[in-house]
Formats: structure tokens, C-alpha cells, sequence
């Protein structure tokens, strides 16, 4: 199964991803990890995408779109993947066409997750993530057992650099013009599959996995 989980900042995306990973057994592919990844290891690629990420703007399409199609390449992604916070643009989503028919490949699902932007900022200046393994966290609507440290890691917890809310206000200004688009080019072509995103985070997967099947 090829998915693409589609939403605003702090929809979900990275939460109902990891549960999807277990439930389905496909790999997440979310291109803010891949940045952040490169900004941590102070690539080429992370330095210059860093300025990007911390004005809440778009890196280059060029940029993300060899780090998909590199990834789609592996393995591990024979029997399907989830393609998380890709596309964000139409150009990209055209682009991504184009690479898996080369493939022979298509995407089944585009999962919507619709929350309305109140919720969203709450949801954003509260997230807390572990800097070893990646579990994602929220201060009131998902707290670890013990303040600061992942649950099951014990890995140290940390909030991202644009979760500030300056830089959140331009993510969700981003979202309107470029990836809200992607909603009708997905609706066009018969693939999209609305999703309520106000509830608890095991509501929406049940949602989610009724979609599926
Ligand atoms: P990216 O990392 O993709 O960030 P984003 O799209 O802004 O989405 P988020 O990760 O913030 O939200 P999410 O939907 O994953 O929410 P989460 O599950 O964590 O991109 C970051 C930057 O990288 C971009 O700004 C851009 O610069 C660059 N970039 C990335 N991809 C790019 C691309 N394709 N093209 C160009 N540039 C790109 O949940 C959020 C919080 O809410 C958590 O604390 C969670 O615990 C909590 N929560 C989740 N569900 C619920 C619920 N049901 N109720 C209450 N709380 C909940
Ligand atoms: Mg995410």
C-alpha cells in the first residue's frame, strides 16, 4: 500500500505515521526528518536547508524531491511506503507522479487530516520530540510519564526550532497558499480520503485504519 499523508502543520501526520509503520508494516518517509536529519549532521544539503526551516518557508523543491526519489529507490519499499509532509507543492506532486510511474508504482490513499488552525497552534508550541529515537510527545494531550524524558528510550525530549510561534504563523500562512492546493489535485484524481482530525490521537487512527481496510 502507497500512502500520502496530507495536513497542515501539527495535523498529525508524524503521530498517526508511527502507529501506521506497525499496523500496516510500511516504512514513514517524512521529509522534515530527512532535513532535520541533514541540519543535525551539518551536510551540505542541512545548511542550506536549515534557512528555510527556520523562517518557516519551503526548502527548494529540487532539494526535497532527490531525497524522495532516492528513498522511494531502497528496499524497504518494495511492499509500499507513507510518504509524510510529501508533497507540499504541486510541482511536487507532478514530479512524484512521474517517478513512480517510472517505477511502475502508484499511490493508493491520500489521507487527509483536517484540524482547524487553533487547534494547530496549541498542538505545535506544546509538541515535545525525543532526540534519539523520534517518539513524539505533547505537554497536555500527550505527556510522558516522566517530564523531559521518552517514554521508551529514556532519551532526552526537545521542542523543534521552528515551533516557536512567530515561525508558526508562517508554516500555517505556507500550508494555505502552496499545499492547500493538493487537497483539489488529489480530489481531481479520485485518491482523496478526507479525515475529521479533532479527537483523541487514537480516534483518528481508528478513522484512519476504517479508511484502509
Ligand atoms: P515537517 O517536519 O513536515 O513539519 P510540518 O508539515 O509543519 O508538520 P509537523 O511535523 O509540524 O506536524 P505533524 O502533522 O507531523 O504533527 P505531529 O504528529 O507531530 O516540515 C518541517 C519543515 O521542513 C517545513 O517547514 C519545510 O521548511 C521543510 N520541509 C519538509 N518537507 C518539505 C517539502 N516536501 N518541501 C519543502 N520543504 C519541506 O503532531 C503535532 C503535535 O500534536 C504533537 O505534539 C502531538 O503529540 C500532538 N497531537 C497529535 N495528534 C493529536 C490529537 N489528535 N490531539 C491532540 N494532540 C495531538
Ligand atoms: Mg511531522
Amino acid at each position: 500500500m502507497n500512502l500520502i499523508l496530507l495536513g497542515p502543520p501539527g495535523a498529525g501526520k508524524g503521530t498517526q505515521a508511527k502507529r501506521l509503520i506497525d499496523a500496516y508494516g510500511i516504512p514513514q518517509i517524512s521529509t522534515g526528518d530527512m532535513l532535520r536529519e541533514a541540519v543535525k549532521n551539518q551536510t551540505q544539503l542541512g545548511l542550506e536547508a536549515k534557512k528555510y526551516m527556520d523562517a518557516g518557508q519551503l526548502v527548494p523543491d529540487e532539494v526535497v524531491i532527490g531525497l524522495v526519489k532516492e528513498r522511494l529507490a531502497q528496499p524497504d519499499c518494495a511492499k509500499g511506503f507513507m510518504l509524510d509532509g510529501f508533497p507540499r507543492t504541486v510541482a511536487q506532486a507532478e514530479e512524484l507522479d512521474k517517478v513512480l510511474a517510472e517505477m511502475g508504482k502508484a499511490i493508493d490513499h491520500v489521507i487527509s487530516i483536517e484540524v482547524p488552525n487553533e487547534e494547530l497552534i496549541g498542538r505545535l508550541t506544546g509538541r515535545r520530540t525525543c532526540r534519539n529515537c523520534g517518539a513524539g510527545y505533547h505537554v497536555i494531550f500527550d505527556p510522558p510519564k516522566e517530564e523531559g524524558k521518552c517514554d521508551k528510550c529514556g532519551g532526552e525530549l526537545y521542542q523543534r526550532d521552528d515551533d516557536n510561534e512567530a515561525t508558526v504563523a508562517n508554516r500555517l500562512k505556507v500550508y494555505e497558499s502552496q499545499t492547500k492546493p493538493l487537497i483539489d489535485y488529489y480530489q481531481a484524481k479520485g485518491l482523496l480520503r478526507p479525515i475529521d482530525g479533532v479527537g483523541s490521537i487514537d480516534d483518528i487512527f481508528a478513522r484512519i485504519k476504517a479508511v484502509l481496510g
